[in-house]
């Protein structure tokens, strides 16, 4: 058998000096699925051990998420969300839980291929779906997978702060709840604490506005998280709203498939320093730095391209893993899918859809 080496030609060799761009920029982290845990007919859990050169970029938040790199025959890889279901304070391995979506490319993939050994891409954990504080009372709902971050944000409440936690939890049937057993325990452990309801649509149908209204009445002041299919979290919505909550206190993270792929996208572009710019102070992991930023570039290709380790995943304005805080100065952003009202009068932007208005602007990430 003969093996004829094939030089790369150009083209490969700038897509792979991208990628390793993309890599020492801080972007892209390696792990490997340690085990997995078959939860449900539909569902699995991957514990997932970072790379040790990348396992300090893998701190996070209950409630935040992964993005992961699938493979693909037909485009190469795509790129999903997954919320983590471990807890920080667990200590263990950082784990995701994956629900096969009905014809779905991705969930299915990873329901059917991942095992332990194999190895993932990935982008450190982001989001905003996080208490402020473990020691505030929550209202929780979960739909399904939506379960995911909303089981970390309870053990951790649990576990680590003083808070007292009602879940209100909907599935089709009883074999379908994730996490059934883990819940029961919980309950068992935090008599005090922990109030946890399920709702089985075999049995009650599904839950209308007027029933979830009823369920949630007792602890309708407490800050709400919400993560379900979309019909769900919209009755959860219509249900607070019905009972007064006040809306900045009803926190919503949507599970949507990303169109594009961060994976595939060269973080190293140029930075035009030449023409209109701003300037733009960033605060980043207690760390200062100081940049023109041409009126014409987002401030994350921006970050990405001075080789700052800045944080994203969908870079489309619909996940939030960018978000950062305006201290001074005014921006603009292209396209935001994801943040409320709320969140921009707070300060809030996606970096990765942030233009400039005025000359110098300050912003923070922590
Ligand atoms: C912040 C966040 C957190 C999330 N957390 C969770 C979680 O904890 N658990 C969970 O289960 N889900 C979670 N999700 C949802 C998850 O990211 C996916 O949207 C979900 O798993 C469905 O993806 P899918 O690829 O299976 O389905 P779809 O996105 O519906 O897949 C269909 C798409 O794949 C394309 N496609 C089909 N075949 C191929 C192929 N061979 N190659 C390439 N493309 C193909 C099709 O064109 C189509 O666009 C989360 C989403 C977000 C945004
Ligand atoms: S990276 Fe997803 S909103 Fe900016």
């Amino acid at each position: 058998m003969t093996v004829t080496e094939i030089e790369p030609d150009s083209a490969e060799l700038e897509a792979s000096a991208a990628v390793e761009t993309a890599q020492a920029a801080g972007g892209i982290a390696a792990v490997r699925v340690s085990r997995v845990v078959r939860e449900t007919a539909d569902a699995v859990s991957l514990e997932l051990t970072p790379d040790p050169a990348h396992a300090a970029r893998f701190s996070y938040r209950p409630g935040q998420f992964l993005t992961l790199r699938i493979p693909s025959d037909l485009t190469g890889s795509v790129s999903r969300c997954y919320s983590l279901s471990s807890a920080p304070h667990e200590d263990g391995p950082l784990k995701v839980t994956v629900k096969r979506t009905a014809d779905g490319y991705g969930s299915n993939w990873l329901c059917d291929n991942a095992a332990e050994g194999l190895a993932l891409d990935v982008l450190p954990p982001a989001g905003l779906f996080t208490p402020a504080s473990l020691d505030t009372d929550l209202l929780l709902f979960a739909g399904g997978s939506g379960i995911t971050p909303v089981l970390s944000i309870l053990k951790s409440v649990l576990a680590q702060g003083s808070g007292q936690v009602a879940l209100i939890y909907a599935n089709q049937h009883e074999q379908a709840v994730i996490f059934a057993t883990e819940l029961a325990e919980l309950a068992a452990a935090y008599p005090d604490r922990l109030v946890v309801l399920h709702w089985l649509q075999s049995v009650q149908g599904l839950p209308a506005v007027d029933q979830l209204a009823a369920l949630a009445r007792p602890w309708a002041g407490r800050e709400t998280f919400v993560c379900g299919p979309g019909l769900f979290m919209d009755a959860v919505a219509a249900a607070m709203t019905a009972l007064g909550a006040d809306r900045k206190r009803v926190h919503i993270e949507k599970f949507v498939s990303l169109s594009g792929n961060p994976f595939e996208i060269d973080t190293a572009a140029e930075v035009d320093e030449d023409g209109d710019t701003a300037t733009v102070r960033v605060e980043l992991d207690g760390e200062n730095h100081e940049f023109a930023w041409p009126r014409a570039q987002v401030l994350l290709d921006v970050l990405l391209a001075k080789g700052v380790d800045a944080p994203y995943s969908c870079r489309e304005g619909a996940c939030s893993a960018c978000v950062c805080r305006v201290v001074s100065g005014e921006v603009t952003m292209r396209r935001n899918e994801i943040l409320e009202d709320a969140d921009i009068a707070d300060g809030y932007v996606l970096a990765c859809q942030a233009v400039p208005v005025t000359d110098d602007v300050s912003v923070t990430y922590s």
